[in-house]
């Protein structure tokens, strides 16, 4: 950390722990001093930061600079307050311990300043929400508030304060602000009705006057000249008003608005302001032998109007003053003296005790709805210790509470560490200090306490002054080394020191107090008749601020000093039960001037604030110590043997786990309870160790987890599964039961029905017979016949033979008839020629089976079947067939033609013609489309045909008929057609002559000569036409 710091510190150095000599002040000095005119105002000491004054405006407070320093570690960026603040409230949020800072330093050091970055710091560096921007604003608006109302122009410090504040910021566990409450301590209320030269009163007065609302102080009666009013015009020059004040009026008006009060809270508020103004006006005479008069009512009217109470009520009040006796009361007449005191007694608690309510009324607007336990940030800003020309009860007052806040400072950081090491049991070296509290005593033990001396002197019957006090002290703690009076003192001393006065040795520096005034202000009294006329008016925040009930309580109320006393006291208690941080202010020069730093004046601050002391003790001690037990419930995960529990002492806890951490022998020191840890970089890198361990601990716990919640699913689902499964097996089981039933009773049945299945229709085969039936009919309904030449049919069982019989000859006939309705007269008409093609060859042509498959056609000219094959045929078309059809003699119509092959009578010779069947002849056409023979019905005897397979057909002709050159031999591919056709052309099938078949079976033929030739015809393995040996044709075909 050292080598980084100094890296940095181009300047000085940023932690007087690395100063070269630490215990010399000049070196302490030197270093503040060079820094300051760098304007690095802030300086460590350890944890405790020292703060210059810088007295101008430095760019280190932006909202930038907030998020540099949010998150970053303590010692990793350049001292700031920011990295103060920032530092507690991690703590805070880490440890859950409630934190308070405290700042000290002497009235114009920058407390107040200091205070109001570490709000706004702790207001940005919290999380946001629309809530919490609400309590955030009303924690930053406080402020301003009662800087106008408590704070004032010194000659110290132009926003000096004069009241003293603890602020408590309240925080929910995640460190969200969540409300606030704040303690306000002794308000320097004399200020209210005198202060000295050069000095102002309260803010609040010249803002108001200066607010620039016409309406307001017309309403208030108000002219906008301090000089007007008598209270604020004895500062003389430097105590007028300034623009600075019209704005701020502006923003007093925002904060009250924002802290919630209301336009007639605040109208009453002013008024009152208004009201201490034209008392400070009012006057008194007294004529000779007459009483005290108030000259001037109209001012007294204006109170009375600004209140809302009687006129001669307060007149009466402000000139008389009612003193019970035995069993009744004297009103007595006050002199023009005591008036004047009563008037100021009345202004300062007026305006005391509105200070007081304007707390409280913050404190209501702050207020936490939440009921948890919050964690507590508090701010301590204290009037600092202040030595006058002339020193009066507030000083005294003031410095007393800086005492105590010495006290404290050294009972926290320099006493209570020199203990604990010894404690601990760690070697130490003691480091000498002054330890105040000799001081306290003098002020505030009993019974011969300065403060007890005086609350008696108060109460004591007989003519008690401040002088008979100022005696009384010297008689008592004159011998004590820090007071010094005028009566008990050497003469040298005596020369600067009047009758009037005492001589305290503070530990910050001497000062010396005037006596007067100080019985009077330590009574605090206000006569009760004033008390009662403020319990009558009718403005709200005077009757909230005087109760009726206090005018009953007899008793004497405690001293302004004692209750001060008391109250400190609790604060002390506030500020112990909290981990302190601290920020020590120290003030440049006198002067309020930015760059002048005066080394002497600087110098009386570090001597007195302890500095030099703080530093020695941080230098031979320890940064960081933290008791084993939380040291090790920290960091124990950093070391396997201490995770996740170590069963020994955490004592050897710790020793295990630094030395697993490889701390040297100088870094660290195991006390008895703690772990000392001398330096910052060893807790800042084990602290980084922890935040990397962070993660792979929140990945496995994350893992582990996960793995746990599956598996707890897993094993829910399980049972679920199982469960399930076991109802749904029983549901199929059953199921499977009661189909098993069903079945057997099926079957039972089935079996009893098919032995019964032939006796009547009955109860025991009813179900069968249906079944059967039923089955029947789907098998029927899936294999019925497809066309009319199918024969297959189902076999039907006996018990629907009948049905069966009828409903396949139904099925049958109507298919028929469906098949002959569908049909085309062509297509009966080839039909019927089939049936004559049946009656001529059935039976007799051995062919003829496998032709009947073969179709007959259709006759048109253009598709003569077969004719492709003839070469100079195909060409024969429609015309040409018309030309031959002309050429006929008389004219016909060609009802069918084929290619045929026509053998010579003669020779058998073999030659291609295109055969034409018409109405009364048929004619041969050659290739060259001639007609070659025309074969007329007349002439035509029969037609032979084979009984074997060929396509062999001898015309027969009648022999005489003209033309005739004898029997026409012809082969065509379709001999069944063709016979068949000619038959029906000529209507006669009888023409028709199959040869039966004999041993030889042969067809003669005539020639023209009258002569005859013969045809053979057998079967054979291969089918052949040729002429034989012995003259005849010779045609086989296969078998
Ligand atoms: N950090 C700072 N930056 C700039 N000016 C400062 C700073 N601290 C103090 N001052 C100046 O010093 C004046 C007195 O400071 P203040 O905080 O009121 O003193 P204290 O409260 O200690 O009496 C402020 O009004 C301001 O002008
Ligand atoms: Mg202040």
């Amino acid at each position: 950390m050292e080598a980084a710091l100094l890296e940095r510190d181009k300047i000085g150095v940023q932690d007087f722990v690395l100063l070269h000599d630490h215990l010399s002040l000049d070196e302490f000095l030197s270093n503040l001093e060079k820094r300051f005119k760098h304007d690095l105002i802030y300086t460590y000491i350890g944890p405790v930061l020292v703060s210059v004054n810088p007295y101008k405006e430095l760019s280190i407070y932006s909202a930038e600079v907030m998020d540099l320093y949010r998150s970053e570690d303590f010692y990793e960026l350049p001292p700031h307050v920011f990295a103060l603040s920032d530092a507690a409230y991690r703590y805070m949020i880490d440890e859950n311990r409630d934190q308070c800072v405290l700042i000290s330093g002497e009235s114009g050091a920058g407390k107040t300043e200091a205070s109001k970055k570490i709000l706004q710091y702790i207001a940005k560096a919290s999380r946001h929400s629309k809530e919490v921007e609400d309590v955030k604003e009303r924690l930053l608006e406080s402020n301003p508030l009662l800087e106008a109302f408590g704070n004032a122009k010194t000659n110290r410090n132009d926003n000096s304060s004069r009241f003293g504040k603890y602020m408590d910021i309240q925080f929910d566990f995640q460190g969200i602000p969540v409300g606030g409450h704040i303690l306000n301590y002794l308000l320097e209320k004399s200020r209210v009705v005198r202060h000295v030269g050069g000095e102002r009163n309260f803010h609040i007065f010249y803002e108001l006057l200066n607010s620039g609302d016409v309406v307001l102080l017309e309403k208030l009666c108000l002219s906008s000249d301090p000089h007007d009013y008598f209270y604020l015009k004895q500062g003389g020059v430097g105590s007028e008003t300034t623009v600075h004040d019209n704005n701020m009026f502006k923003v007093v008006k925002h904060a009250l608005d924002v802290c919630d009060f209301g336009q007639d809270q605040q109208q009453d508020l002013f008024a009152i302001v208004a009201c201490v103004l034209h008392l400070g006006n009012l006057t008194f005479v007294q004529e000779r032998g007459s009483r005290t008069q108030i000259p001037d009512e109209k001012c007294i009217s204006i109170i009375c109007k600004l209140l809302g109470c009687e006129e001669n009520l307060l007149y009466t009040a402000l000139l008389n003053r009612t003193v019970p006796a035995k069993d009744d009361e004297i009103k007595t007449p006050l002199s023009v003296e005591q008036a004047y005191q009563a008037r100021d007694a009345l202004a300062k608690a007026v305006y005391d005790r509105m200070f007081t309510w304007l707390v409280h009324r913050i404190n209501d607007s702050l207020m936490s709805q939440k009921k948890e336990r919050k964690m507590l940030f508090g701010l301590l800003d204290i009037y600092g210790f202040e030595i006058f020309e002339s020193n009066g009860f507030e000083q005294f007052c003031i410095n007393y509470c800086n005492e105590k806040l010495q006290q404290l400072f050294i009972e926290l950081t320099l006493k209570s560490e020199q203990e604990e090491y010894l404690r601990e049991g760690i070697e130490w070296e003691p480091v000498e200090y002054f330890n105040n509290k000799i001081i306290c005593d003098l002020i505030d033990s009993k019974p011969m306490g300065m403060i007890a001396i005086m609350d008696e002197e108060c109460v004591r019957p007989g003519e008690a002054t401040d002088e008979t006090f100022l005696t009384k002290m010297s008689d008592n703690i004159g011998k004590h080394d820090h007071f010094t009076s005028y009566e008990c003192t050497d003469k040298t001393t005596k020369k600067t020191i009047s009758r009037t006065e005492f001589r305290l040795k503070h530990y910050a520096g001497d000062v010396t107090y005037s006596v007067s005034g100080f019985l009077e202000k330590n009574n605090d009294l206000l006569y009760r008749d004033l008390k009662k006329v403020m319990t009558q008016t009718s403005n709200s925040v005077t009757l909230d601020m005087f109760n009726k009930e206090e005018l009953e309580i007899k008793k004497r109320p405690e001293s302004a000093a004692t209750s001060f006393k008391q109250s400190l006291s609790k604060l002390m208690n506030i500020l112990m039960s909290k981990e302190p941080s601290y920020v020590r202010c120290v003030k440049p020069n006198d002067s309020k001037r930015s760059s002048i730093f005066s080394r002497s004046i600087v110098e009386h601050q570090v001597k007195y604030l302890g500095l030099m002391e703080n530093l020695r003790v941080r230098r031979a001690g320890f940064a960081y110590r933290r008791p084993h037990r939380f040291f090790l419930q920290r960091y124990k995960s950093l070391c396997p043997a201490t995770w996740p529990h170590f069963s020994g002492s955490d004592r050897d806890g710790v020793q295990t786990l630094v030395n697993h951490l490889n701390y040297e022998e100088e870094d660290y020191r195991l006390g008895i309870s703690k772990i000392f840890i001398r330096l910052p970089k060893v807790l800042f890198a084990t602290e980084e160790l922890l935040q990397a361990r962070k993660h792979q601990l929140a990945t496995s716990i994350q893992a582990k987890y996960k793995g746990f919640y599956t598996r707890k699913n897993f094993l829910r689902m399980r049972v679920a599964v199982i469960m399930i499964a076991k109802h749904w097996r029983r549901v199929m089981a059953r199921r499977l039961l009661e189909k098993r039933k069903w079945a057997v009773q099926v079957i039972r049945k089935y079996i009893k029905g098919f032995m019964l299945r032939n006796e009547p229709e009955c109860e025991e085969n009813r179900g069968f017979i249906h079944f059967t039936r039923y089955n029947y009919l789907t098998r029927l309904r899936d294999n019925l016949p497809k066309s009319v030449l199918d024969k297959n049919w189902p076999a039907a069982p006996r018990l629907v033979q009948e049905a069966n019989d009828y409903m396949r000859e139904l099925y049958m006939s109507n298919m028929v008839r469906r098949y002959c309705t569908a049909m085309s007269p062509e297509k009966k008409a080839r039909m019927e020629e089939k049936v004559v093609a049946e009656t001529i060859f059935k039976d007799k042509k051995s062919s003829y089976p496998a032709s009947i498959r073969q179709p007959f056609h259709h006759f048109t000219v253009t598709q003569i079947p077969g004719l492709q094959g003839i070469t100079g045929l195909n060409q024969l078309h429609t015309q040409v067939f018309s030309k031959l059809s002309k050429k006929l003699d008389p004219p016909e119509e060609i009802v069918y033609a084929c290619p045929a092959t026509k053998f010579d009578r003669n020779g058998y010779k073999n030659r291609d013609r295109l055969f034409m069947l018409a109405n009364n002849a048929i004619y041969l056409v050659a290739e060259k489309k001639e007609i070659k023979d025309v074969i007329l019905f007349n002439s035509l005897k029969s037609i032979s045909v084979s009984p074997f397979g060929d396509n062999i057909l001898v015309l027969h002709l009648h022999p005489n008929d003209y033309g005739v050159k004898g029997d026409v031999i012809l082969q065509t591919p379709n001999v069944f057609e063709t016979c068949t056709k000619i038959a029906n052309q000529v209507k006669n099938p009888e023409l028709i002559n199959i040869i039966s078949k004999g041993v030889l079976v042969c067809i003669k033929h005539s020639l023209k000569t009258g002569k005859e030739g013969m045809i053979e015809f057998s079967e054979g393995p291969i089918a052949k036409t040729t002429k034989g040996k012995n003259g005849h044709l010779c045609v086989i075909s296969s078998a």
